[in-house]
Parts: C-alpha cells; structure tokens; sequence
C-alpha cells in the first residue's frame, strides 16, 4: 500500500490527524490503519460544514391513509390474501438491529434489554414472540433476517444461541451485518478510536436492502421464493410483525410497498408524516414540517399530515431491486461518539460530541412507485423504546405492553 496516495487522500479531506500515531504503530496495526482508510469514503464529512441541512425536500401534497373503519370492511379478504402468501413462503421479516441504541444507554445490542418487573423479558424475546403469532395464525414457519452492525454481531448472535432462539425455528434465522460509516466531530475531523482505528458507526438503517445483497442473505430471500419482505424496528415491542391483514392489504390493493401508520397524538408530535413528495409517496420528518404543512385540513376538515410512520414497512423484493443502484440522502446526525483523546485514554460522552452519517430507510418509501399507508391502533402496536425513562422509554412501554396483557 503506497504511503502517499493514503496521505494525499487524507489532505484533500482535511484528514492527516489520523496518522498521527502512525510511525509508533507495529506492522500489523500500521496495514489495518492502511486499509480503514483505503476503504473509506471521506467524502460525506464535507456534510459536517453545513451540519447536513443540505438534504432538500420537493413539493409536498396529502397522501390518503388506509384507515382503521376501511380495513375492518375488508378484513377478511386482506387476512385470506395475507396467510396464503405466508403459507406459500413469500414473506419474510427483517428486524433491523444494528443500531447503537445511544440514547438508551446500555452497550449490549438494545435488543438485549431486559424489560421485565417480575421476570425476564428480552427485547428480542417480545421481538420474536410478536412474529410467532404470525406463524401460529398460519402454521408455517417465517424467515427472520437480523441486521446487525461490526459493533454487536457477535453479542446477538450469541445472545439468540444462548436463549435457544427464543423458541423459533433457527433454520429459519438468518443473521447479516451492515455497513459502517466514519464518525466525525463538529468541525469534520474523525475522530479515533484508538491508536491504528478510526472511531466507525453504523451507517443507518437506509443500507439494509444493499447489506442483505452484499452478505448474500438476498440470494437466500431469492432462493427460497419470498416476494415481500417485512422490515421493522427492534424498539417497538408491541408491533404486530408479518400481519396477515397488512400483507394482503398491500399485496390486494397492488401497492410496491406499505407503511403502518398511526394517527398523531398532536399536530406537532415528533413522528415522520406520511405524504407526496412531488407526486411520489414519502415521509416528511417533524422537524421538516411547516406550519402551514401543521395546519393543513383535507376535504373531510381532517389534518391533512396526519398519520407518522411507526418503522414498520413491506417491501415488494422485485421493487427493491429496481432501486438498488439509486442513490439516497446521507442524514448527519449528532451522537454520541466514543474517541480517544489525546492521553490515549477511551472517552464515552455523556451528551452527543459529533456526527455520523447515515442514510435512512424512510428515504428508500421516496424511490418507491407507490406505497400504502395502512393505519394501526396506537395503543395496540406502537411501543417504542428509545429511551431509558420518559417519552418512548422502557416505562412507557412497560405500560403499554400491560394494557395488551403481556406480563412482565
Ligand atoms: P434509531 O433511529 O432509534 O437509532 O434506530 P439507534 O442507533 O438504534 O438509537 P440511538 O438514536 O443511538 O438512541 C431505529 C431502528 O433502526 C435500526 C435500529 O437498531 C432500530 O431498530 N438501525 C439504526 C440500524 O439497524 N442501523 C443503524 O445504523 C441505525
């Protein structure tokens, strides 16, 4: 590996800090060094200058919603359509976990908190008993994908082994790991992690479809027929994952995709609205939407943004394929980074000390030809845990999981 080409890519991103240790580094730490930086793209810490306002959205219009009174018309027929695609092995589910989970504050995978009072209750044990309803319904086994990340592959997978897979089928589970992307400070410069590392982060839960491709778990999802794809979210322990009446909702209306959504508690709840974007579903995050957009009444005098998205989405596979080469916005989000200061000593903040790049799976709704909004019940389906108290915490999902008679 020729030095200079590493430098000069270095400078041209303002960079060289990184090889500061490099001449006290042993041969070994020297070529990972090397290689971290051949393999990284620099080019997304240009972001940092701007903290990422760049991403612009187009013209927004009101997007009707599948509403709860619609569904239960259909219900049967959606249900039929449902399970006889599950039972003929066309849907899987993809649990995306390779999220660092930072503002719940643990350092095993998020998936590995313990939510009980009385008992254990494992996030992923709820994560894996709310698909096992699905399969109970139907009598055939689901194929479960994991993403994880370089940072807690090996925790999760160990963690499932430990636990006999909560009861489910392990040929039926199949593990893959995303990308990682580098994390900077607010003036763009990577930090370090240590000596011969820079400090990584997962890059996002936009990059699942693209890992599942590179990790070869698209060629098992070709394989084995599945057609539909389920992604969600590890925090929502409520969520009904692989739902026949969803799956057959999209699949009878001919849609390429289908979102849940729940109607806001609030014109100004922090959830992502679905909606048009210059004519093409997309999501309009709570911090993009204007007052006007707030306000907004359709024809019924309803608001016209009025269901969020609760990350928990079907994808049609051929669909996806066709998007693949598309590129996506990269997000800049502040977190909180572990470095190494300038003793050499690990440093985990307490309040978030930089950025990370990552591109987000509400953006691939945009690439998408059409996409169903399909409303669910708050307070049956919609229990998110991000953070350890308040707001979308551990206790409001406690209380939560109690209505719907899960014991804890
Ligand atoms: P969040 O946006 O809540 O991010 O992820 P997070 O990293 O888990 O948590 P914080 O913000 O640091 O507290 C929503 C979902 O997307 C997954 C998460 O695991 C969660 O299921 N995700 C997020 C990934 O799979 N990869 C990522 O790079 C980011």
């Amino acid at each position: 590996m020729d030095i200079s080409i590493v430098k000069k890519k270095l400078e041209k991103y303002g960079q060289t800090h990184l090889l500061k240790y490099f001449d006290e580094l042993t041969e070994d730490e020297k070529n990972e060094l090397l290689t971290q930086i051949e393999e990284t793209d620099f080019s997304m810490v240009e972001l940092c200058a701007d903290g990422g306002k760049s991403v612009k959205k187009g013209s927004i219009t009101p997007l009707s919603v599948m509403q709860l009174s619609e569904i239960e018309e259909n219900k049967e027929l959606y249900f039929n359509a449902g399970v006889s695609a599950i039972k003929s092995g066309k849907v899987g589910a993809v649990l995306l976990a390779g999220g660092m989970g930072t503002r719940l504050g643990s350092d095993a995978p998020k998936g590995m908190y313990n939510i009980g009072e009385t008992r254990d209750v494992y996030i992923f044990e709820r994560i894996v008993r709310n698909l096992m309803d699905a399969v109970d319904i139907t009598g055939s086994w689901i194929h479960l994908f994991i993403m994880t990340s370089d940072k807690n592959h090996e925790s999760t997978i160990g963690f499932f082994k430990e636990k006999n897979y909560f009861g489910y089928n392990k040929e039926y589970i199949t593990f893959f790991k995303q990308e990682m992307a580098p994390a900077a400070d607010y003036n763009g410069k990577i930090y370090m992690e240590s000596r011969s590392r820079m400090s990584t982060s997962p890059n996002g839960n936009g990059g699942w479809f693209i890992s599942m491709d590179r990790s070869g778990a698209l060629e098992k999802v070709k394989n084995s027929g599945i057609e539909w794809l389920n992604v969600f979210a590890v925090d929502n322990v409520l969520q009904r994952i692989a739902d026949p009446v969803f799956v057959g909702a999209v699949i009878e209306k001919g849609f390429a995709a289908g979102s849940k959504v729940v109607k806001k508690a609030s014109p100004d709840e922090n959830v992502g609205v679905m909606c048009l974007e210059d004519g093409k579903p997309s999501i309009v995050e709570y911090y993009e939407l204007t007052e006007e957009l707030m306000n907004a009444k359709d024809e019924k005098g309803e608001p016209a943004y009025n269901y969020g998205v609760i990350l928990n989405y079907l994808f049609n596979v051929k669909e996806l394929e066709k998007i693949m080469e598309e590129s996506m916005p990269l997000h800049v989000v502040k977190k909180k980074i572990p470095y190494m200061d300038e003793n050499g000593q690990l440093i985990k903040p307490d309040s978030p000390n930089g950025y990370k790049f990552e591109t987000l799976i509400l953006d691939m709704i945009h690439l998408m030809k059409s996409c169903l909004p399909f409303e669910v019940r708050r307070e049956k389906e919609f229990a998110p845990i991000k953070n350890k108290t308040g707001i979308d915490s551990v206790d409001t999902a406690r209380e939560l999981l109690k209505k719907n008679g899960v014991e804890l």
